[in-house]
């Protein structure tokens, strides 16, 4: 690879200078080539979240991914990119046994998709594989507040850090992934308290989703600000109304099939006359 094409695409050090100089992190998520083509200009970090189980595959949580869904949908961000800085999800049960196991499904991960970064939430012991993996050239983002892959232990998708004893948790959690060398950390779900002290308690970035503008940048589902669900979280701004584009312009194409008005003779082929 060249030297060109490497310093390319944002960088991990490029995230850290970006805090110092208070300028915000602009971070979408993106599953697709066609998808990465059209945030890569605008964005600093594209995410290939675990969510593409509930956004693209209609799993109810997103515990149900695959390091394999994680690899192809990353290949694809990848290839659809070529300014945003690329970091992907691992998914459930992927890295929590051992360090040994994360490295081994991060190395993977960037390996076979040309990644940059892998995003792993802040389960417990997870700080020591953050260490791990950093100590062996591969830059992680943690993911530390509300936490998707522990839906079930928490009884659904719910807001942290409501409580004195949460709070403070959540800013252990916080430090430690700081401390064990993260580039980067997720915060979701939590109080515009909390996410000023956390920010201001850690030396990497932190890109908020449900966290207030007191975070260094914000991330959200593209799918949710572009207006593709009936229902969104609280925290989303919704950009653009995609699903009723979408399912008008579906009811269009459908009538103009029933009424033989699609296609029209400009869009059909003609015999070439030969000389
Ligand atoms: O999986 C995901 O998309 C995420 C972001 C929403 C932060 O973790």
């Amino acid at each position: 690879m060249s030297k060109q094409s490497v310093s390319q695409r944002v960088t991990a050090p490029s995230l850290r200078v970006r805090k110092q100089r208070g300028e915000k992190i602009v971070c979408l998520t993106a599953y697709t080539a066609p998808m990465a083509q059209l945030l890569d200009p605008s964005c600093d970090l594209l995410l290939v979240g675990d969510s593409l189980g509930m956004v693209v595959h209609g799993l109810p949580t997103t515990v149900g991914v695959t390091v394999e869904m994680m690899i192809l949908h990353g290949q694809a961000v990848v290839r659809g990119s070529s300014h945003a800085f690329v970091a992907i999800d691992l998914p459930f049960g992927s890295y929590e046994r051992s360090c040994e196991q994360a490295f081994d499904t991060a190395s993977r991960i960037l390996c076979e998709t040309g990644a940059q970064a892998v995003k792993v939430e802040a389960a417990s012991g997870v700080a020591d594989s953050i260490a791990f993996l950093t100590g062996r050239g591969i830059p992680v983002i943690g993911h530390v507040g509300l936490r998707p892959q522990a839906v079930h232990l928490d009884g659904g998708f719910k807001a942290r850090g409501r409580s004195k004893e949460e709070c403070a948790r959540v800013l252990e959690e916080a430090r430690a992934t700081d401390a064990a060398g993260a580039i980067a950390m997720v915060v979701e779900g939590v109080t515009p308290e909390l996410a000023a002290e956390i920010t201001q308690s850690v030396s990497c970035p932190t890109i908020g989703i449900g966290a207030s503008a007191a975070c260094d940048g914000q991330i959200l589902v593209t799918e949710d600000m572009l207006g593709m669900f009936d229902w969104t979280p609280k925290f989303v701004r919704r950009y653009a109304d995609l699903r009723s584009t979408v399912s008008d312009a579906i009811e269009t194409f459908a009538q103009d099939v029933r009424s033989a008005t699609f296609p029209a003779e400009a869009e059909e082929y003609r015999l070439v006359a030969r000389k």
